[in-house]
């Protein structure tokens, strides 16, 4: 076997926690730290008060412990240039360079990518100028229609506009309210599309793509898709609507053709691809690209996959990408987020939380802390809008769903909140 690695791991949610427990099952895994981590990361490695906007001080970190690498969980550091950093310092780092996190950290260029490389994605302009923004939508715009900030918004600049006046409104708030910060400097309004909604996540090397399994995320707050957006309510994996035959078509025309658009423009893309496509009745068409794993979707994704995270993501590293075929188990996860109530708006933090000794010993069941911390008395407390991701595992998705609704149970803080319909679309098919 290869020799033991140090890792250190970059965020702190719920996606980074399925991340270090992936990390954890692997004997190529040495020590394990999180920078910053939250109270449920801490269970399995040591936690580090590092911020992951802080690059310098994370290198520091990582030549001091000897990491031999580095995985970073967030978009934020990726689209800041966290990799390059690292990389200048001679120090192993996964994920993608500054020059190609831009597929997720800017909208505009990635609708023009995909519009110079014939992948299927929803019509579109972009603007820079509000007035001109405006003048479209009186003109030329058919509604319902889609208007996106350009940059990093954490998963919320995107509003869909019913009418002209809701659009206008949009532009205002985007662009001169400026609701999303420096990501409404650019914005892009797109064709409305309809469908079902997939998320597949893929490694990805230069040339060479290797797509995981699928899986849904539930994205408002509210049952039945009602409320407003939040980062994830809750996913399923696999989607019973990603077929085989879905799959060849998005190898063929939108997966291999973006990571060879990256290669072509000078951008060699290193780490996670994460496609959100749209099952539109002219077929799959991607709604965003991310450059990451997606939170709650490495939840679902990661405690399905039989490789070896570190032997993968060295892979993609060295450029060995080609000889590794990924491998999962032929089941289903469901993962349901334990909120704070009033999320995404307002909620309050500092709960105390009780029943994680439910999930010792439990095959099948996790407990991914979103956000979490431990209190000056050593209580683990609420620390954020999602809270928690409960997730099971079973032989089919109804029975992963079953299993997931009841470990919800497990948990008890005064103010938790859920949706009850996670993966409920599979009773649909
Ligand atoms: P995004 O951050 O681009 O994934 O957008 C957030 C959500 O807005 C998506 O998950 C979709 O539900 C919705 N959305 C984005 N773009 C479109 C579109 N062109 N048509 C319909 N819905 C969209
Ligand atoms: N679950 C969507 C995201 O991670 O952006």
């Amino acid at each position: 076997m290869k020799d033991k690695i140090n890792v250190l791991i970059v965020g702190g949610g719920g996606r980074e926690h399925a991340i270090a427990w992936s990390v954890r099952k692997s004997p190529r895994t040495d020590r394990l730290y999180c920078a910053p981590g939250n109270a449920g990361i801490g269970e399995l490695c040591e936690c580090v008060p590092i911020g992951a906007m802080e690059f310098e001080k994370l290198a520091d970190f990582a030549q001091e412990k000897e990491i031999g690498l580095t995985i970073i969980g967030m978009d934020d550091p990726l689209a800041g240039g966290i990799v390059d950093v690292f990389e200048a310092r001679g120090l192993r780092v996964f994920g993608p360079r500054k020059n190609a996190a831009i597929l997720e950290g800017s909208k505009a260029f990635s609708k023009d990518l995909m519009k110079k490389y014939h992948i299927p994605t929803a019509a579109y302009e972009n603007f820079d100028d509000p007035g001109k923004a405006l003048e479209y939508l009186r003109t030329r715009a058919r509604f319902p229609i889609v208007l996106k900030a350009d940059g990093l918004a954490l998963g919320k600049g995107v509003l869909i506009c019913r009418d002209l006046a809701e659009a206008e409104d949009g532009v205002r708030q985007i662009m001169e309210e400026r609701k999303f910060g420096s990501a409404g400097n650019r914005m892009v309004i797109e064709e409305f599309m309809t469908g079902r909604e997939v998320s597949v996540l893929a490694f990805a090397s230069g040339n060479v793509i290797r797509p995981m399994t699928s899986a849904q995320d539930h994205k408002r707050a509210k049952d039945g898709d009602q409320g407003l957006n939040t980062g994830g309510m809750g996913t399923f994996s696999p989607s019973p609507f990603y077929t085989p035959e879905v799959d060849e078509f998005c190898r063929k025309h939108i997966y291999q053709p973006t990571v060879d658009a990256m290669v072509s423009e000078g951008r060699p893309f290193q780490g996670i691809i994460f496609f959100g496509l749209m099952l539109t009745p002219d077929g799959p068409k991607v709604l965003e690209y991310n450059a990451r794993f997606g939170d709650p979707e490495a939840q679902v994704v990661l405690p399905r996959m039989k490789n070896d995270i570190i032997e993968v993501m060295e892979a993609v590293i060295d450029g060995t990408l080609d000889q590794v075929e990924l491998e999962f188990e032929d089941n289903a996860a469901v993962c349901v987020i334990l909120a704070s109530d009033g999320y995404p708006e307002k909620y309050e933090k500092g709960i105390p939380i009780e029943g994680f000794e439910n999930f010792r010993d439990k095959e099948g069941f996790y407990c991914f802390h979103s956000g979490t911390r431990r209190d000056e008395q050593g209580r683990i407390v609420t620390n954020g809008g999602r809270v928690l991701g409960i997730v099971a595992k079973g032989e089919t998705l109804r029975e992963a769903r079953t299993l997931a609704s009841q470990a919800t149970d497990w948990i008890t803080f005064s103010n938790k909140y859920m949706r009850t319909d996670i993966g409920r679309a599979i009773d649909e098919t």
